[in-house]
């Protein structure tokens, strides 16, 4: 397994599918319903197993000098449960600290705040409702 950053337009290409088959298709969304304004100057990970096959996506970006936020995390269905998101999540973190954040803030949704606590993340409150079906929490880490 190794995780880097997506370089060609391959690897974009491949980054985004990933990111609407897991977080958007479900709820019926339309290709294109993954991005965000934040993707131009983000930084993006993604996971690849043993056989270069992409198995999970995440997104840095700033909100302020000192202030990195975490979005679009997401481990392939039979990925889940294996470590792997720890690891991307670490990465993140990592790039965050490189780049001089002291803390993270994210909304998880409801099902994956378990994930977040383990990491460190304590829940700051209630954050948006996404599709009018998906309750967030908005979390938060001391780097
Ligand atoms: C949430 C997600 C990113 C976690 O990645 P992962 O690789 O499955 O997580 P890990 O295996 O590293 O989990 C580490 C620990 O976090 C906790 N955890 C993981 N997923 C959890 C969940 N959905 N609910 C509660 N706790 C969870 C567990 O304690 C787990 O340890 P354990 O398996 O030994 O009990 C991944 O499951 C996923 O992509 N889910 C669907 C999309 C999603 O919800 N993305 C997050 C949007 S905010």
């Amino acid at each position: 397994m190794k995780i880097i950053e997506p370089v060609t337009t391959k690897e974009f290409d491949q980054y985004y599918a990933l990111r609407w088959r897991l977080l958007r298709a479900p709820w019926k969304q339309a290709r294109g319903s993954e991005r965000d304004a934040d993707d131009e100057s983000s930084t993006h990970l993604m996971v690849l197993d043993n056989s270069n096959t992409l198995i999970g996506v995440g997104r840095l970006h700033f909100n302020s000098i000192r202030e990195a936020q975490i979005r679009f995390m997401a481990i392939d269905y039979p990925k889940q449960r294996k470590g792997i998101g720890t690891r991307l999540l670490q990465a993140l973190e990592a790039r965050a600290v490189e780049h001089g954040a002291s803390r993270i803030t994210l909304d998880a949704r409801e099902t994956a705040m378990g994930f977040y606590r383990k990491l460190g993340y304590s829940p700051q409150g209630p954050g948006h409702t996404l599709f009018n079906s998906i309750a967030h929490v908005k979390m938060k880490k001391e780097l």
